[in-house]
Order: structure tokens, then sequence, then C-alpha cells
């Protein structure tokens, strides 16, 4: 089934927010086959922002410019999108203005099983490379414990996406915007 939502009838944006690895960008991309949103991605533009990726922003500049630009970004798209899907890093969630930007969707799991999903996954290695904050696994564990309980306090929905397949994922973040239409 197709779940269409015409652009101008949808004003809000949505904003899925996570834990690096559980899934944002899988998700994303079957809520696009299913709808008429637009999506961008926070990490991508920061990317495309300095043309160079993540991963060295992280080690030439470190974590703090990192979160400089994801504070300009945040102003940009509180200040000038609309009826677009945002996925966004894992940090993002930090930005003050979050909440003004659309409608939270969290995309939730144990963080066991968010590492097992990454091992799974056919290009792994790259996955785990491409992510800093994610070189040490205990430490990934703590920033996870962290920050689980402030993903649910800002979140307007949940979806535990616990081996479910980002279609099903996809369906069930649609359904459950409608209310916020
Ligand atoms: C980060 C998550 C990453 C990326 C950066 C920092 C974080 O995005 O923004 O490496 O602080 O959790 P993903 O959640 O898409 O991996």
């Amino acid at each position: 089934m197709r779940y269409k939502f015409i652009i101008g009838t949808l004003m809000k944006n949505i904003v899925l927010i996570g834990f690096m690895g559980v899934g944002k960008g899988s998700v994303a991309r079957e809520v696009l086959k299913h709808s008429e949103y637009i999506a961008i991605d926070t990490d991508d533009l920061i990317e495309s922002m300095e043309n160079r990726k993540i991963k060295t922003i992280f080690e030439k500049e470190g974590e703090g410019y990192f979160r400089k630009l994801e504070k300009k970004v945040a102003k940009w798209l509180e200040n000038s999108v609309q009826n677009t899907l945002i996925s966004t890093g894992g940090g993002f969630y930090k930005q003050k203005n979050l909440k003004k930007i659309g409608i939270i969707v969290l995309l939730d799991s144990p963080f066991d099983a968010i590492i097992e999903r990454i091992k799974k996954h056919p290009n792994a290695e790259k996955k785990l490379k491409k992510r800093p904050l994610l070189s040490d696994l205990e430490k990934a564990k703590e920033l996870y414990n962290e920050r689980r309980p402030e993903y649910l306090k800002l979140a307007d929905i949940v979806i535990d996406v616990t081996d479910k397949p980002a279609f099903e994922c996809a369906k069930e973040l649609l359904k459950k915007v409608k209310k916020y239409a």
C-alpha cells in the first residue's frame, strides 16, 4: 500500500532522531518511497558545506567544531525548511531549537541490537569506520545510556525498530505522523 502525503497539505517537518546506526537513513529512504516527502540529512549537509567527510572533520577540527556546524544547520532548518523529512546525526538532538524544527520521531532500539544490526550489514566495517564515536564500543554504550533518556524526553513519536524491516518502520511512522498533520 502507498501512503500518500501531498506536499502543501502537511506543513510540519519530520525530524528523525536516534542513536548512530539505528537505521535513520534506511527508514528515511522507505518513507520517501511511500510519500511525497523530500528528504535531507544533517550529516550530508555538513559534509557538503565543508566538502569533507565527518570523520575528517572530527580528526582535524574536533567534535566541538562539528557541533557548531550542527547548530548552524539547526538554525537554517528552523527558518527555511518545510514539508521535509530530516534525518539527523545521533548527537543532533542537543540542538536547543530541535522542537521548533518539526515533529520529533525517535527510532529506538537497545544498544546491543544496534551494534548487531551494523555488524550484519555487508558494509559493516565502513559503517563503523565512518563514525568516530563508535570506534570504542564501551564508550559508545556509555554514550547510548546517557542519551537514550534524552531522546525519549524529546520524542513526539517513538518507533521501536528492533528486528523490524525499514519499510515496516516507515509505514508505522507515516501512520503515526498523520495525527500531527
Ligand atoms: C554522531 C552521529 C553521526 C554523526 C557524527 C556524530 C553522534 O551520525 O553525526 O559521527 O554524535 O552520535 P549518525 O547517527 O547518522 O551515525
